[in-house]
């Protein structure tokens, strides 16, 4: 149920209809952003800015500064759960994220865990918490399993997820178990955020698109429904938007099935298809083309007004597909909320 000091975008999950549509961007702290790319070169890394919460706190703030969002984004990484599980993590500039040793077998039980790394993210959603506007929503998140798996797994990001896809199939005991370790922390994890202040969460199962309808009923669907479940229990007003990247015609299943309070949908989905296909008044999110941010002008504003005329009765929040892309003009950005702040 909403409350009346409820910002816009919690509203909106609640199952509100709010015109002009709430808005945040998947990314919308990083390298784009010139003042992000100078603190990244003065602390000397990516993990040094998650780890250093007066950092990660600035980082979050930036983009709110400059364009107004209604929501900021806890600055992290999915890949701090494999971290603080016990992998090595390196991000090595600009090759994408290491982790070690790979999970091949899909064994973790020789790792030690490090749930100190986590306790360094909470800090961070205390501080932007206390910084925040109380209009802004606060957002935590984290990857979901099947998603965390490719990672663990493969030690890399891979281009079809061959190496977790293969284990899942060869032995699925073993693959149970890691999905299985890999939901009991995201539990701890996000619940550890929202005592710490987030006031909704996102689960990015980036990688969702990459398996077969059984395989994504037991490894996406199961295990989200899993987390949903056990964190009603513990925050039952806490919304959960999930975001199942790629799912195309396995989002009505994943809607239906998970119990997630609201739908991340990609750019490659119609809006008027979800409109059509999801349940009456599911609070959605998206779905602009991140490419069409970066061309602006006509093409941004057609894309723009085609969402927004689909989910016109429908709680919407207005978001990208993707995350956005490095080469985006700021001040496509800033064109984008102009377009959002005027009526249909
Ligand atoms: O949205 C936000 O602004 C919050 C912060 C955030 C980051 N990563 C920061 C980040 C969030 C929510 C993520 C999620 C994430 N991380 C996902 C899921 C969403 C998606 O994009 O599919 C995945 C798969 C990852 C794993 C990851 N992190 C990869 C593959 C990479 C390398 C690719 C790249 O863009 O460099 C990262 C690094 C990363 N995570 C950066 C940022 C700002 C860039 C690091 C840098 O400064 O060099």
């Amino acid at each position: 149920m909403t409350i009346a000091s409820d910002p816009p975008l919690l509203a909106v999950l609640k199952g509100e209809h709010r015109d002009p549509p709430p808005v945040w961007l998947m990314r919308q702290a990083g390298r784009y952003l010139p003042e992000y790319r100078a603190l990244r070169a003065e602390k000397g890394g990516f993990l040094e800015l998650v780890y250093d919460s007066d950092a990660a706190c600035e980082v979050t703030l930036q983009p709110l500064r400059r364009f107004g969002m209604d929501g900021a984004i806890l600055f992290s990484d999915i890949l701090i759960v494999p971290h603080a599980m016990g992998q090595n993590l390196t991000f090595g500039v600009g090759e994408g994220p290491h982790l070690s040793p790979a999970l091949s077998d899909g064994d973790f039980s020789h790792l030690t865990p490090e749930p100190g790394h986590l306790a360094k993210i909470y800090e961070t959603v205390t501080k932007v918490r206390a910084a925040l506007d109380p209009k802004v929503t606060m957002l935590g998140f984290a990857g979901s399993p099947w998603t965390i798996a490719t990672y663990m797994v493969a030690g890399q990001g891979s281009k079809d997820q061959s190496e977790a896809r293969r284990l899942a199939y060869r032995d699925p005991q073993a693959f149970q178990a890691l999905i299985d370790r890999i939901v009991t922390v995201t539990v701890d994890y996000l619940s550890g955020q929202i005592n710490a202040g987030a006031q909704a969460v996102q689960l990015f199962d980036s990688w969702a698109g990459s398996l077969s309808p059984a395989q994504f009923e037991r490894w996406v669907i199961a295990p989200t429904a899993d987390i949903v479940s056990r964190l009603m229990q513990l925050h039952g007003d806490v919304p959960i938007i999930g975001f199942p990247k790629g799912a195309g015609a396995k989002l009505a299943a994943y809607a239906a099935e998970t119990g997630v309070d609201a739908v991340g949908l990609d750019e490659t989905i119609d809006p008027v298809w979800a409109d059509m296909m999801l349940p009456v008044g599911m609070p959605v999110q998206g779905n602009l083309d991140p490419l069409a941010l970066i061309a602006g002008g006509d093409a941004l504003k057609t894309a723009v007004t085609r969402i927004r005329a689909a989910f016109d009765s429908r709680p919407h929040i207005f978001n990208l597909g993707h995350g956005i892309v490095l080469d985006t003009p700021v001040d496509h950005v800033e064109e984008l909320l102009d377009l959002l702040h005027k009526p249909l």
